[in-house]
């Protein structure tokens, strides 16, 4: 599995606090079947992005870690106004490994109009925005239209892979639900923070996808799509209805 969103180096931001925490999350991530890492440290008003730093980190990392799986270069990019001018300055600071794609937060209560003016923007300058946890976001659960004619416009969405297991809470997961169902998922990634709560293991719920919508939807947003983004490889966004299974299921973690 490719995981493009994970708070995994140490000492960044809210993510691994130190190098030790850091290197067992590889592991743990490795162990459960992840090949390749993304990087996303916060870019946000609370902890600033600083390339350098964010190389410099990977690089230990990969040492301490004995490479037991790749790690590339990427952002939590939120996206607020300086954010925004900071990125159509320099179109590929942000992104995952200098290529198109970007992780792009936004605030959690409210997705103002202006927002869609702000992705494309970052569009014409080159960049493709890839929305990050719709699901967990008060706002978009109420505008899943919203959602749909992004996707339309030609932007991602990738769902956090704890949300198909009620790590945050019953309308999260069915709004996951509800967006695999509609074709509205393009990845599933750990946003991990840590060891023990908001893990980098993917399998749970790799398999939880696997069994109710089929091994074909959980290889595409676990494994083919994220692995596309690390070469900057366009991706289908056809909004094809996921294969639902009539049975009652349920996911626990
Ligand atoms: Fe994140």
């Amino acid at each position: 599995m490719v995981d493009i969103h994970c708070h995994i180096l140490p000492a960044l931001d809210d993510g691994a606090q130190t190098l030790d925490e850091a290197v067992a999350m590889v592991r743990l991530a490795a162990e459960s079947g992840t090949t390749d890492i993304v990087a996303t440290p916060h870019a946000n008003s609370q902890f600033s992005f600083h390339p350098e730093q964010i190389d410099e980190a990977i690089e230990m990392l990969r040492k301490a870690s004995r490479n037991v799986l790749r790690i590339h270069r990427g952002c939590d990019f939120h996206l607020t106004y300086e954010n925004l001018q900071d990125a159509l300055l320099h179109p590929t600071k942000y992104t995952i490994n200098h290529g198109r794609y970007i992780l792009v937060e936004f605030s959690v209560a409210h997705v103002a109009k202006a927002m869609d003016d702000a992705l494309y923007r970052l569009r014409a300058a080159g960049m493709t925005p890839i929305i990050t946890h719709p699901e967990r976001n008060l706002f978009l659960q109420r505008h899943l239209e919203r959602i749909r004619s992004w996707v339309e416009d030609g932007w991602p969405v990738q769902v956090t892979a704890q949300s198909f297991l009620g790590r945050f809470g019953e309308s999260a997961k069915l709004f996951a639900e509800e967006l695999m169902k509609q074709g509205l998922v393009h990845f599933a990634a750990s946003d991990a923070h840590d060891l023990s709560d908001r893990t980098p293991r993917l399998s749970e719920a790799y398999a939880c996808v696997a069994q109710n919508y089929g091994e074909a939807q959980a290889e595409r947003v676990f494994v083919a799509n994220p692995k596309a983004t690390l070469n900057g490889e366009r991706l289908s966004l056809k909004t094809q209805t996921a294969n639902q299974r009539s049975k009652k299921w349920f996911c626990f973690k």
